[in-house]
């Protein structure tokens, strides 16, 4: 899978993408994330690419013709399953949409900065708004990380047997279960006697017992 990623800080993407599972998804050749700075498109030599709001009001907004041109640029080279804009006001991102995104050959993700880009951007290019939760955040690229990486754990083949998603939370409606490790007492605190029983269909009862009682207790919509 491709990801695009346009921004007008890419430096704030290097870290999140560049470590642990979404690096060997990308050293594996699985997963190819190109991030793009906008100021490439931008419409003079300043570098500018937002301008003021028409009506009135405090902050500036993303201009369009830096994101059309960008747009039609990498559209020209591929084509996309999707054309995502980061947003507090778009759909909010789950478990569903990361397992949807994640069978995309290719993906286009513009991170928004300021009081956001032009409507007729979204009106006409956009395809999927995607927020990451009910908070606002200081631009798309921490939420364009976020989805990043739950999508690009999903491709088959990134996660091994030790780190398999399909015991994630949410990946079959339920929150995950507790887990434990060494040593089986720690201050006489005591790990279940029944993860240490060795009978493998006792403990994966437990198991969906736990992540049963867990999601009644902390998340009873998803249950519903
Ligand atoms: N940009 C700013 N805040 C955001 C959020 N909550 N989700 C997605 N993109 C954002």
């Amino acid at each position: 899978m491709r990801i695009d990623i346009i921004s007008i800080i890419p430096e704030l993407l290097e870290s999140p993408l560049g470590h642990s599972i979404m690096k060997r998804a990308q050293s594996k050749g699985l997963l190819n994330v190109h991030v793009h700075q906008l100021r490439q498109w931008a419409v003079n030599e300043y570098g500018q690419v937002d301008d003021y709001q028409y009506g009135g009001g405090a902050g500036m907004v993303m201009m369009c013709e830096p994101l059309a041109r960008a747009i039609d640029q990498l559209s020209a080279e591929r084509s996309y399953n999707e054309i995502i804009y980061m947003t507090p006001d778009g759909q909010r991102f789950d478990q569903r949409t990361a397992n949807r995104l994640s069978l995309s050959e290719n993906l286009l993700i513009i991170c928004g900065h300021y009081k956001g880009i032009d409507q007729r951007i979204r009106d006409h290019y956009i395809t999927l708004e995607i927020s990451i939760g009910d908070y606002v955040l200081s631009g798309g690229e921490l939420a364009a990380a976020v989805v990043t990486d739950a999508i690009g754990r999903l491709i088959p083949g990134v996660l091994n047997d030790e780190t398999s998603a399909l015991t994630d939370s949410f990946q079959d409606d339920l929150l995950a279960p507790p887990v434990y490790t060494r040593p089986a007492d720690f201050r006489g605190w005591k790990v279940p006697e029944i993860l240490l029983s060795g009978d493998l269909k006792k403990v994966e009862d437990w198991r969906y017992e736990q992540a049963l009682q867990r999601t009644k207790d902390r998340r009873p919509d998803l249950i519903d």
